[in-house]
């Protein structure tokens, strides 16, 4: 995989779970598939992964096996419908970062002969902030937090974003409302989240959008289809075609450690560290 092919590496985390990570990711990555990207996505939901529901796909394998050596990671990859492709996750596997450095070995050589050319790596991440959700996050370029409009939803995005900033050094920490009323909603979750973190973190979060509540979204889940393809004119898919727009617009953090390799060394040495 060559530096022009390497991919912009999202994260998408929470703090509190069951606020829509896994809907945004599956959307996200069906809508920028439909915009001709060429979009992976890595189930990082260790303890419930359920990305390939959404995606409609089915997977055969999951990167236990790859880590226990018998599968290839290129043999558990499996392509959805809307062309995106998925790495399954596993329930087997719970933390990362309990593997031990063989297993550690083995992933990040599978990961470095996976040449596929790629514009975006989608990592949906598990809730709460234990180290194996902060080294993920930590091996992104970007981490896309999911609130919703609820105190629990904040105080825990708060405090995820607290640890990332404070204790991880990290930045391009971009908003992304869900389940809300409309767009003012959203803005408004927004501007007093970012108020709470200029005052107490010395430090701005982006802005991305909001994604309406909407019951398409519940059936399209019972349908096995990212809800932009199962019904596009649904509030929900256009406002995940925006969202698409809106980070395909987005200055590209393109670097050589952008790579998917990298990613992994990065997410792996950050597991080992904690
Ligand atoms: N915009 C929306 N409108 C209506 N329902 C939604 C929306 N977004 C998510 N949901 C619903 O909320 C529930 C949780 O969504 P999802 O599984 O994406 O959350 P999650 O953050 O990935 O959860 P977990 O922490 O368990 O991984 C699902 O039933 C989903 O259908
Ligand atoms: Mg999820």
């Amino acid at each position: 995989m060559d530096t022009e092919s390497a991919p912009r590496v999202i994260g998408v985390a929470s703090g509190k779970g069951g606020v829509g990570k896994t809907t945004v990711t599956v959307n996200l990555a069906a809508a920028l598939a439909h915009k001709g990207f060429r979009v992976m996505v890595l189930d990082a939901d260790l303890g419930l992964a359920n990305s390939q529901i959404g995606l409609g796909c089915e997977a055969h394998g999951n990167l236990a096996q790859v880590l226990h050596g018998e599968r290839r990671l290129d043999e558990i990859i499996v392509t959805a419908p809307s062309g995106v492709r998925l790495v399954p996750g596993t329930s087997g596997v719970r933390d990362m970062a309990a593997l031990d450095p063989l297993q550690l070995a083995a992933i990040i050589h599978s990961f470095s002969e996976l040449d596929e050319p790629l514009d975006f790596l989608l990592v949906d991440i598990a809730a709460g902030i234990s180290p194996s959700v902060l080294a993920f996050l930590g091996a992104c370029q970007q981490r896309f937090i999911v609130a919703c409009d609820h105190p629990a939803s904040i105080a825990d995005a708060y405090a995820l974003i607290k640890v990332m900033c404070m204790d991880e050094g990290l930045d391009e920490i971009h908003l992304i409302a869900n389940l809300t009323g409309n767009q003012s909603q959203g803005q408004n979750l927004h501007a007093r989240l970012n108020h709470v973190c200029n005052r107490f973190l010395n430090r701005s979060i982006g802005y991305l959008t909001s994604i309406e509540s909407d019951e398409t979204v519940h059936e399209a889940w019972r349908k096995y289809r990212p809800v932009v393809e199962y019904a596009p004119g649904s509030a929900s898919a256009r406002d995940f075609r925006r969202l698409a727009t809106l980070v395909s617009d987005m200055p590209a953090v393109r670097e050589p450690s952008g790579r998917v390799q990298f990613f992994m060394e990065r997410m792996l040495a950050a597991a080992e560290r904690a």
